[in-house]
This record gives structure tokens, sequence and C-alpha cells, in this order.
């Protein structure tokens, strides 16, 4: 079997029932799928299978041989993130970072489809995701600033952010 991950093609030598998050953790190295509840219920272990979000704890790697996987070192690189990375450094959108790779590929899966700033539509693109740190506020608004914004400068927050952090919620 093999998989396009992130633009290299690589072979895989797991038995062919083995889960995408551990061939992907323990085979390839690559860890940012997390482990969460291994059960579909959390998302932390979210990469995109041929543009689409999907749980890799749920995916039995012979189910994308061939396939073209992406997870979020393949959506930028630090020096040339994509605009959903730098919209979720600049608008503050992970504490722990725990569910972040897998809110950023869905989010940005959601943007490549062109998914517009619309606060219901992304919490709908992002159902599902957990997030056990933080409210959600930033996160949406993160999605929200890339859908309408290419850039975004990674050493600054957004003012909107801050003022949610000190006021409890309202902007
Ligand atoms: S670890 Fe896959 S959905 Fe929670
Ligand atoms: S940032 Fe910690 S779980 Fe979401």
């Amino acid at each position: 079997m093999n998989i396009e991950l992130n633009g290299d093609t690589v072979e895989i030598f797991s038995p062919p029932l083995t889960s995408l998050l551990t061939v992907l953790r323990e085979e390839l190295d690559v860890t940012s799928p997390k482990v969460g509840c291994e059960a579909g219920g959390c998302g932390a272990c979210t990469v995109l299978v041929d543009g689409t979000p999907r749980r890799t704890c749920l995916t039995p790697v012979a189910a994308v041989d061939g396939a073209a996987v992406t997870t979020v070192e393949g959506l930028g690189t630090a020096d040339n993130l994509s605009t959903v990375q730098q919209s979720f450094i600049h608008h503050h959108a992970a504490q722990c970072g725990f569910c972040t790779p897998g809110m950023v590929v869905s989010a940005g899966a959601y943007l490549d489809a062109g998914g517009t700033d619309d606060r219901k539509a992304i919490q709908e693109a992002l159902r599902g995701h957990v997030c056990r740190c933080t409210g959600y506020y930033k996160i949406i608004e993160a999605v929200a600033a890339a859908a309408t914004q290419s850039r975004f400068d990674t050493t600054t927050t957004a003012e909107d952010a801050s003022t949610v952090v000190l006021s409890g919620g309202s902007s």
C-alpha cells in the first residue's frame, strides 16, 4: 500500500486494518493528528483524505490506499503558513493546541470549498471537533476572518480576540 502524504508518495508496511491514525503517528512519525477518543467523537485525529476531512482513528489504512492524505503540516510551512494557519495564530484560536491540527485542516477544507464568513456555516463545518480548553468563539472568528482576508500578522493578536478574553465572550 502507499499514500501520498503531504505531496510525497510513501509506502505503508503496517497491516491493512491498522488505523490511519496509528500509521501516521507510529509508522510515519507524523504526530499532528492526535489520539483523543479513538471512537470518532472528538475530531482530534482528523486529516484530509483527497481533500475531505476524515477521522483517522476510524479509518483502516487499506481504505485510503493510493489516496492523498494531508495533515496540518501539508497546509503550509513555518515560513509560508496557509491563510487559515496565520488566522488561527493571529486570533489566538488555540490554547493547548491538542484539537488545533484537526480544527485547522477541517477549516481549510471548508474554505477551499468556498466557505464564507457565515458563523453558522463555520460551526456546522467544525461540528464534531471538541476543544477542551477554550470557548469556540476565537476559533470561529479565525475561520471567518480567513474567509475574507488572505494574510494575517502572526506577531500580533487580533484586538477583538483579546477583548473577548477580557470581557467574557461578548464582542
Ligand atoms: S481520536 Fe478520532 S475522533 Fe477522537
Ligand atoms: S486548544 Fe486545547 S483542546 Fe482545543
